[in-house]
């Protein structure tokens, strides 16, 4: 099973990513992750990542699409992977065909901006795994502290209401094209398209999800 979670910053793409990822045992791939893990470790392509996803900016088409490239090539994607915040540009999409990989599922997850902006304060991360929580709609169970490995929660740099918006903007003039892009695949019968409603509750969207996917 391969799908792509499209959706604003902040919509729920990686909450939900939590959960298929255990539902039908496929890894997530999450650029925002990977360049997270390349910032950690302080490598060239992280340092030049930092500056661009603190000014809520995408990082380069070239950057993305080689990583995401490796990433599929990997043994544990031959039953199938979770793109979760990629593609997010239309050339992003385009490599993707071009390099023969398709797509079984494009989820669009439909949030209105207020309500981005709202979570995006409440919103903790690990680190170290990429969950993420909320401190009202999807509190971990100890405060401040991951579920799995009791590891201090942080705020991501990007979760300032400035950058927030930005990147919604963001979103707006570059991501929001790939919905017509992805529903002319759909017609063409090359991917199925379902759009969520992603302001429920974390376990209904989940049931939703589970849902359409069977
Ligand atoms: P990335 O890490 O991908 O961030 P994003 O797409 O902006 O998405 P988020 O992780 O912010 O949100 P999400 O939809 O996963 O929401 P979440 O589940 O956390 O990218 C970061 C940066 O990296 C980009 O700005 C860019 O610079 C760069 N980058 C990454 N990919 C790139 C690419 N392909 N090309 C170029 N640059 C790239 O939920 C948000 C909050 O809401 C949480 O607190 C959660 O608990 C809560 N929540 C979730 N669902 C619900 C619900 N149903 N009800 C109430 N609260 C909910």
């Amino acid at each position: 099973m391969r799908i792509i979670l499209l959706g604003a910053p902040g919509a729920g793409k990686g909450t939900q990513a939590q959960f298929l990822m255990d539902k039908y045992g496929i890894p997530q791939i999450s650029t925002g992750d990977m360049l997270r893990a390349a910032i950690k470790e302080g490598t060239p392509l992280g340092l030049e990542a930092k500056k661009v996803m603190d000014a809520g900016q995408l990082v380069s088409d070239e950057i993305i699409i080689g990583l995401v490239k490796e990433r599929v090539a990997k043994a544990d994607c031959e039953n199938g992977f979770l793109l979760d915040g990629f593609p997010r540009t239309i050339p992003q999409a385009d490599a993707m065909k071009e390099n023969g990989i398709t797509v079984d599922h494009c989820i669009e997850f439909d949030v209105a901006d207020e309500i981005i902006v709202e979570r995006m304060g409440g919103r903790r991360v690990h680190p170290g795994s990429g969950r993420v929580y909320h401190v009202v709609y999807n509190p971990p169970k100890t405060e401040g502290k991951d579920d799995v490995t009791g590891e201090d929660l942080i705020i991501r740099d990007d979760d300032v209401e400035e950058t927030v918006r930005k990147r919604l903007a963001i979103y707006h003039e570059q991501t929001k094209p790939l919905v017509d892009y992805y529903r002319a695949e759909a017609d063409a019968g090359n991917t199925q398209y379902h759009k969520l409603d992603g302001t429920q509750a974390v376990e209904a969207v989940s049931a939703q999800l589970a849902e359409l996917l069977g």
